[in-house]
């Protein structure tokens, strides 16, 4: 029996709600235990091996309830699970520093805790946590645009020598200084910008790599995404989405042969529309010449649930941070980053990158 992953978790909105709530579905229905997964097993470690030991996040509604409460509190919309049904846990929901991890369009629905503690008050009392709980790994679902926050919770698991999963598009994994701080301490840290398992960003990255594999030119691409939850509304503030934008568009550029000129290519979030929910509706359309220099054209709409997107990859995510713990390994987990995020520190084809995650698994 492999020992459980002590899992820390930073910023607990939809996408934990939805991680949490789908380990229960399957506990739930054992039938359904290879719908929707990538692996059963990594490693020894199936999906019910991961505790949960603590929370972070600055919602007053979730400081101090325990992660099975705080999930389901509002602005949380996930209900795959009935709240009373969901299995009771000590484990507890703490003050974060709000640092830029609140943008001004949720402000009013986060409602953030009004601190009284100083900034080494609550820097000391994470540390403490992060002790105590025994905490391994550390799940970052900050807000788009957390920039600070997410240095300050990078600089916490070098501190707390605690592997980083960093789920959004704040560039440490994909950054050269924060990679070599991790280096030097042996910390795995996989990042940046979780890649949904259908989501926008990977059908958009095989399309474009099918026309150019087949022969074709592309001339232009867009993909919009609307969605209606918090992630959405908070990435109306368009200062909050330049690294989004970045990790989106690099994304599929990587996968061009020819990269597009800047005002040939549009990726991005491009509104909230409030009665969707979680479901994100993405829109894309690539226009291209083929044969004799004849124009064609594809569009496609996804329509996806973005929470459920999130989780499918998250899953494999915390197992891998963890199985680099267990073999000693440091630094940039590239294998893992290039197969389930968006902006890993170098890219590669979807095909290689799984080719190289499964190699990393197999201990090669
Ligand atoms: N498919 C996906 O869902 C997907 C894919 C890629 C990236 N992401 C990213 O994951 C992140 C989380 O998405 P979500 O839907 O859970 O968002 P959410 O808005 O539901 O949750 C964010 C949580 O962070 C908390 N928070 C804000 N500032 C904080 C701070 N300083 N410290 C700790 N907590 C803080 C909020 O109170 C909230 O609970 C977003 O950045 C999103 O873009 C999601």
């Amino acid at each position: 029996m492999p020992e459980k992953i002590k899992v820390g978790l930073v910023g607990i909105g939809n996408c934990f709600a939805g991680l949490i709530q789908g380990i229960e579905y399957y506990r739930k229905n054992p039938s359904k235990k290879v719908v929707g997964l990538i692996h059963e097993k990594l490693s020894g470690y199936g999906i019910y091996d991961i505790d949960f030991v603590c929370g972070f996040d600055v919602g007053e509604n979730k400081i101090g309830k325990n992660i099975n409460e705080a999930i389901y509190e509002y602005p949380n919309i996930v209900n795959w699970i009935p709240k009373e049904e969901m299995p009771k846990t000590s484990f507890k929901v703490y003050e974060s520093p709000a640092l830029d991890g609140v943008g001004i369009w949720v402000e009013n629905r986060i409602n953030p805790i009004k601190s009284i503690k100083t900034d080494a008050e609550l820097t000391e009392e994470i540390k403490k946590v992060i002790k105590e709980t025994g905490t391994q790994v550390i799940v970052s679902y900050l807000p788009v645009g957390s920039e600070k926050a997410t240095q300050f919770w990078a600089q916490t698991c070098l501190d707390m020598n605690t592997a980083f999963v960093n789920c959004i598009p704040s560039f440490i994994a994909s950054d050269e200084e924060w990679c070599k701080k991790f280096a030097e301490k042996n910390i795995p840290v996989i990042g940046d910008d979780i890649k949904g398992q259908v989501g926008a960003t990977i059908v958009h990255r095989t399309l474009v790599r099918l026309c150019n594999d087949r022969g074709t030119t592309i001339e232009k691409t867009y993909q919009i995404n609307v969605g209606g939850n918090t992630d959405f509304l908070n990435m109306k503030e368009q200062e909050r989405l330049l690294s989004k934008r970045i990790s989106k568009t690099e994304s599929v550029q990587s996968q061009l042969d020819v990269r597009l000129d800047d005002d040939k290519i549009y990726v991005g979030p491009s509104d909230f529309i409030p009665f969707l929910g979680n479901t994100k509706l993405m829109f894309m359309r690539i226009e291209g010449r083929q044969w004799a220099n004849i124009p064609f054209n594809m569009e496609v709409r996804l329509e996806v649930d973005d929470k459920a997107n999130s989780a499918g990859i998250v899953i494999d995510a915390i197992r891998l941070a963890k199985i680099a713990l267990d073999r000693g390994i440091g630094g940039p987990i590239i294998s893992a980053s290039v197969y389930l995020m968006k902006h890993p520190i170098k890219q590669m084809s979807d095909y290689k990158a799984r080719e190289a995650c499964e190699e990393f698994i197999k201990g090669n």
